[in-house]
């Protein structure tokens, strides 16, 4: 299918995508080749996306590259895993340069190899100015690890006295979580048809729009991403509300 047949409104992009990139192994194993190709062919499916997401004006993209879980994986294949990010992080620096991306990172980074965690800090500098599109890679990542993170530093501004336990509210818990200066994603695809989080950004996806594909991950390529996009354009968030509440504060907007 082409981008024609899903033609996207522009004016009504998601601002901020988050993906749970899910599939790689099995992609590798149904052609009979170890886990690490199923990686390795999907870095082609996250140059794609990127590109994608910036060409149509996207501000923010999550990726879900590794997680606090994923520590438990083969000795091995945590090490390709690892291997790969590096050689994307060196390969992409220019591609990222030149088309205004910067490059962000979530996560528990301290648990990361050295060198991964050098070459993060260094593409991070290296990306930051002017940029137009936030590329965010979730790295030993997990949602609860970060709320506790954000639970312990507001317990410290307690301790020291600069702050009441009821002045803490849901904007001021949100700014401690990682994503501090992040919106929340408006979309969450996952790919592979698992239904489920695994970990992901659980506070920020209170009112994300859900899209869940049986496409693996590798396969999932720039016509894929804007079929994801055309659905969200679908979707009516209502955030609580009725649709006639919603179709009033259009029509108060308007005028
Ligand atoms: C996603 O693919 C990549 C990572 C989790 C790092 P998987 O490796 O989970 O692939 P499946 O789910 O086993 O097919
Ligand atoms: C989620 O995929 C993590 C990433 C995509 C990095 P997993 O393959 O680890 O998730 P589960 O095990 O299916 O829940
Ligand atoms: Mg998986």
């Amino acid at each position: 299918m082409s981008e024609n047949d899903h033609p996207l409104d522009l004016t009504r992009l998601p601002r901020h995508v988050a993906i749970i990139m899910d599939g790689n192994g099995r992609w590798a194993q149904r052609r009979g080749l170890p886990r690490v190709r199923g990686h390795l062919a999907g870095v082609e499916s996250v140059r794609a996306v990127v590109q994608e997401a910036r060409r149509l004006g996207i501000s923010f993209l999550t990726l879900y590259a590794f997680s606090e879980e994923n520590w438990q994986r083969p000795r091995l294949e945590i090490r390709a895993l690892m291997a790969l990010l590096r050689r994307y992080l060196h390969r992409e620096l220019k591609e990222m340069q030149d088309n205004q991306i910067a490059l962000n990172a979530i996560g528990e980074l301290d648990k990361l190899p050295p060198a991964v965690q050098e070459d993060l800090a260094r593409t991070m500098a290296a990306t930051a100015p002017g940029a137009q599109m936030t590329l965010n890679l979730a790295l030993s990542y997990g949602g609860r690890t970060e709320i506790v993170r954000a639970a312990q530093a507001l317990g410290r501004e307690i301790q020291a006295g600069r702050l009441r336990p009821e002045d803490i509210d849901a904007a001021l818990f949100a700014r401690h979580l990682y994503t501090g200066n992040l919106p929340d994603p408006d979309l969450l695809i996952r790919t592979s048809g698992e239904y489920r989080l695994s970990n992901f950004l659980l506070w920020q996806t209170a009112y994300t729009e859900l899209y869940i594909t049986d496409t693996l991950w590798p396969d999932f390529r720039e016509e894929e991403f804007n079929r994801a996009i055309a659905a969200f354009q679908q979707r009516e968030r209502r955030y609580g509300l009725t649709a006639e509440q919603l179709a009033a504060n259009a029509g108060a907007k308007e005028r």
